[in-house]
């Protein structure tokens, strides 16, 4: 499974799924990559110290550097990071006009698809070209959603680069699900919001919810997954449940 996260919408917990999804298919002894698309390299943080990255994802897309040479191992024994730096910000002008350039990545996972049964990919909160590579190269996403009052501002744009992705360059993309996050069930608020999402994305929705948590939060600041850093909170419990719908659905 390719599973890039994707939403252009910024602060929706893109980041903080990708990470502890990506941690607890490890955990789950699945040799696991978590591709780091995002300049502000929040998902490389959590797992690498950034002062130790020569190499980043920017070389593999600018400079031809192969993927395998980025790719770093974490404390978790089954979990590799290929990490981000801010030059990834500067990618798109040094890309245009060149035909490959939504098919990079692709071309690239492909020389270390061996090493790995799952990868997971976080995305910029952009529909640019760095979250077009992911879903170019992707056979699955997820689209984390925060439960607001402005939740589904937005999907329409990305559902119409979905679609334009599935025409030509992967037909075979499958949206594999919608996660709620952030939601707080206390509020009527939350509990009509939830209906609402439902009500667009039917049972794409996973049953799965990730609840409003301090833990979560906090985790990313201590460079760990939730399971090491608070492995008794919601955030711990919620994340595994939606792991173990991912592998269902995958
Ligand atoms: N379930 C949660 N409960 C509380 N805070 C959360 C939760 N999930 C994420 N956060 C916090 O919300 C902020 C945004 O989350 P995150 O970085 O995962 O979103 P993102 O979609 O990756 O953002 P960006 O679009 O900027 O990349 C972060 O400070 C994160 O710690
Ligand atoms: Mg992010």
């Amino acid at each position: 499974m390719i599973l890039a996260i994707a939403n252009q919408k910024g602060g929706v917990g893109k980041t903080t799924t990708a990470i502890n999804l990506a941690a607890a298919l490890a955990l789950r002894n699945k040799d696991t990559l978590l591709v780091d698309l995002d300049p502000q390299a929040n998902s490389s943080m959590s797992f690498v110290d950034l002062r130790e990255i020569e190499k980043s994802v920017y070389d593999v897309f600018v400079n031809n550097v192969p993927l395998a040479d980025v790719i770093k191992s974490t404390a978790l024994p089954h979990l590799s990071v290929a990490p981000a730096r801010i030059a990834l910000a500067k990618l798109e002008a040094r890309m245009t006009g060149e035909l490959d350039a939504p098919f990079r990545l692709k071309d690239q996972l492909r020389t270390v698809a061996d090493r790995f049964q799952h990868i997971v990919i976080d995305c910029p909160p952009a529909l640019g070209l760095l979250t077009v590579n992911a879903l170019v190269a992707a056979t699955h996403l997820l689209i984390p959603i925060q439960s607001s009052y402005f939740a589904l501002e937005g999907t329409d744009d990305l559902l119409e680069t979905i679609e334009k992705v599935r025409q030509r360059p992967n037909p075979e993309l499958r949206i594999l699900g919608v996660v709620i996050t952030m939601h707080d069930r206390r509020t009527a608020l939350g509990r009509d919001i939830r209906a609402q999402i439902k009500k667009v994305f039917g049972d794409k929705v996973f049953r799965t919810v990730i609840s409003k948590s301090v833990r979560l939060e906090e985790s990313p600041a201590y460079r760990e997954s939730i399971f090491t850093f608070a492995p008794d909170s919601s955030g711990a419990t919620e994340y595994y449940s939606l792991c173990e719908e991912v592998m269902d659905r995958a």
